[in-house]
Parts: C-alpha cells; sequence; structure tokens
C-alpha cells in the first residue's frame, strides 16, 4: 500500500498582499497613495529558500517588513507558521513575530556597538525564553559554532571583526530562537565578494540542519541562483514572474526578467545573453503606468499592454503577468 505523503504545511502564505502608503504634500493638494506593494501572491515551505528580484523600489523591503510582521498589510492575508495574522490579538502577534526573523543587508549599523558578541547572541534568549544564564551561556556558545565563530570571541565587541564575520553575528543572532523563517534583505551586498560565497553556503548549510525556511530578498542574480528554490520577480509592487529557479534561469518568459537576466554576469559564455536594454527609470509609484506596468519600458509591448493590465497566469508551470507571453 502507498501512504500518501502528508502535504507540507506553508510557513508564510501571503494571499493578495498590499502595502499602500497615504501621502501627504501640503494641505491644498489631495493626498496621494504610494502603492509600495500591490497585490503579491506565494507561498513558502520549509527548508525552502525564495528569492524575490528585482529593480530598487519595487517593493522587496516593504514586502519583507510585512512578512516580519513590522509593519501592518493594507489588505490581503497572511498566514505565518499555520496562523492568520489578520485580526489577530497583540500578545498572539508578539510571539508568533518570533517566528520570523530578519538579516540585514548592513553588518555595520544592524549590530549594537556597546555590546559584546556573547551579549548579543544571550540577548533575544534573556528576552524571550525562560532559559537559566547557563543553559542561554550553552546555547550562545552552540550558536556561535554553528556559524563559524570561535569561543574566545565571544568577548569582543562588532568593531572588533569583518564584515563577513559581523554578518555571521547577524545571521546567529537570527537563528537564536529556532525561527521557521529567516528574511535576508540583501545580506551580502554589503560584503566582499570572497566573502560572500562564503555567507551564502553559511546560510545553506543551516537550512540544510534546521530546515528553515529563507525569503532571500537580492538584486544580484548571480546570487539568487546559488540559493534559490524558487524566484519571485517584482516590478513596481506587483508580481509579473513566478516559478523554480531553473524555470525562471532556463526560460525567463517576462520581458523584463528577460532583460534583468541578460544584464546579469555569468561565467559560461556559452550561457552568455544577448543585452537587453530597459529604457528608463522605474516610474513612480504614485503614479504607475496604465495597463502593465512595464509597458512604457518594454521592447515587446503592444497598444493592449497600455489598456489592460496582465493578470498572473499559469504558462508552462511558470507564472507570468505579460499579455505577449
Ligand atoms: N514608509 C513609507 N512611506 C512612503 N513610501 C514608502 C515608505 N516605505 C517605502 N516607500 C516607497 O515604497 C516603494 C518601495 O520601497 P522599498 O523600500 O520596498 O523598495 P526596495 O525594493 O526594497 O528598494 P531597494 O532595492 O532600493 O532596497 C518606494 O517607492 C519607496 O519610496
Ligand atoms: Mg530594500
Amino acid at each position: 500500500m502507498v501512504i500518501p505523503a502528508l502535504p507540507i504545511p506553508p510557513v508564510l502564505d501571503a494571499r493578495g498582499l498590499q502595502k499602500h502608503y497615504p501621502l501627504r504634500n501640503g494641505w491644498l493638494r489631495a493626498p496621494q497613495t504610494v502603492r509600495a506593494l500591490d497585490g503579491v501572491d506565494f507561498t513558502l515551505c520549509a527548508g525552502r529558500t525564495l528569492a524575490v528580484v528585482g529593480e530598487s523600489g519595487c517593493g522587496k523591503t516593504t514586502l519583507a517588513r510585512l512578512l516580519t510582521l513590522i509593519e501592518q498589510p493594507t489588505a490581503g492575508t497572511l498566514v505565518v507558521d499555520g496562523r492568520d495574522i489578520t485580526g489577530m490579538d497583540p500578545q498572539a502577534h508578539a510571539l508568533l513575530r518570533q517566528r520570523v526573523q530578519i538579516v540585514f543587508q548592513n553588518p555595520f549599523s544592524s549590530l549594537n556597538p556597546r555590546k559584546t558578541l556573547a551579549a548579543i547572541l544571550d540577548e533575544p534568549l534573556a528576552i524571550n525564553t525562560r532559559q537559566s544564564a547557563a543553559e542561554r551561556r550553552d546555547r550562545v556558545d552552540t550558536l556561535m559554532q554553528q556559524v563559524g565563530l570561535r569561543k574566545e570571541q565571544a568577548d569582543r565587541f562588532p568593531h572588533m571583526f569583518s564584515g563577513g564575520q559581523r554578518q555571521r553575528i547577524a545571521i546567529a543572532r537570527a537563528m537564536a530562537l529556532n525561527p521557521a523563517v529567516v528574511i535576508a534583505d540583501e545580506p551580502v551586498s554589503a560584503l566582499d565578494v570572497s566573502i560572500q560565497a562564503q555567507i551564502l553556503n553559511l546560510f545553506m548549510d543551516l537550512q540544510e540542519e534546521f530546515g528553515t525556511a529563507y525569503v532571500f530578498i537580492s538584486h544580484n542574480l548571480s546570487v539568487v541562483e546559488h540559493v534559490a528554490h524558487e524566484v519571485l520577480v517584482m516590478y513596481l509592487g506587483k508580481v509579473v514572474e513566478f516559478g523554480t529557479r531553473q524555470s525562471v534561469f532556463a526560460t525567463p518568459l517576462h520581458p523584463y526578467t528577460q532583460a534583468l537576466l541578460s544584464a546579469s554576469p555569468t561565467l559560461d559564455p556559452a550561457l552568455q545573453r544577448k543585452v537587453i536594454p530597459i529604457q528608463g527609470e522605474l516610474p513612480s509609484p504614485l503614479a504607475p503606468p496604465s495597463g502593465c506596468a512595464f509597458h512604457p519600458r518594454c521592447p515587446q509591448a503592444v497598444s493592449r499592454c497600455r489598456d489592460e493590465a496582465p493578470q498572473l497566469r499559469d504558462v508552462g508551470g511558470q507564472r507570468v503577468a505579460c499579455h505577449r507571453v
């Protein structure tokens, strides 16, 4: 008898997630709305990495702030670790927040300069658990070892560490409470190229060991190709393409994804794509273009693209929002 595999419950499930910021430009003008995030759907399961890519200003950090429960969505539903956050009471909300941790881009500003490594790692444990001082010390030792820091470094301050080591500390701090999800917002872009691969490998080793799910935000597609299981491409607060890493890198369907990929360097000359230039700049999320928001910059746009917003639809297992596919 074949026992059907139990479906793995997603650790993050976002449906129509929106974040709009009201903006007032003087009392004579009508208030405007920044559509920083405008309807994002995805599902993330334990042990998987979802990469979020897109140009500066497309809403990646806004998404990170919603997923880490720092901000409430304007609309949409968000299920974190099996629990819907809509209408959740503040206490439950605070508890759930422990399940999602974040690693920031800049390890030089994300660590308290006045605390030692041991104190930085002890802090989340002291605040959120009932462990004794001895238990916490053990946990701090284990965490340091897991991220490749040595015991004798415990009493050093952040300025005594290199950028890569500081990012290791930030990762250890994020892992301290055994989170279900870690949101990494450009976690290696402030680091020296030679260090980036080490930090990416650390992320992957920890995922293998603890089954942590990652939302990995990056504008660097070579980084994404290294770590992602699934890729979500965003443009002006909306998802334009979603698929497995293999499918998105092998057959990018959206002209925007194609242009992003063509601009990313590869070592293999056989894979070197013809660079597709994207004209102009990312438009303002205050006044997004009509129809498909990418149409003014799209080399394949036709009149329908100006008039009608494309919906995300399934094309051979990939999801893409484009009339021309
Ligand atoms: N609190 C806020 N109030 C008003 N507008 C905001 C706010 N936070 C973000 N925005 C706007 O929302 C849009 C998306 O910002 P976000 O920081 O999410 O972009 P990003 O994709 O992370 O960019 P980057 O790659 O530069 O980090 C931007 O146009 C930004 O100006
Ligand atoms: Mg950002």
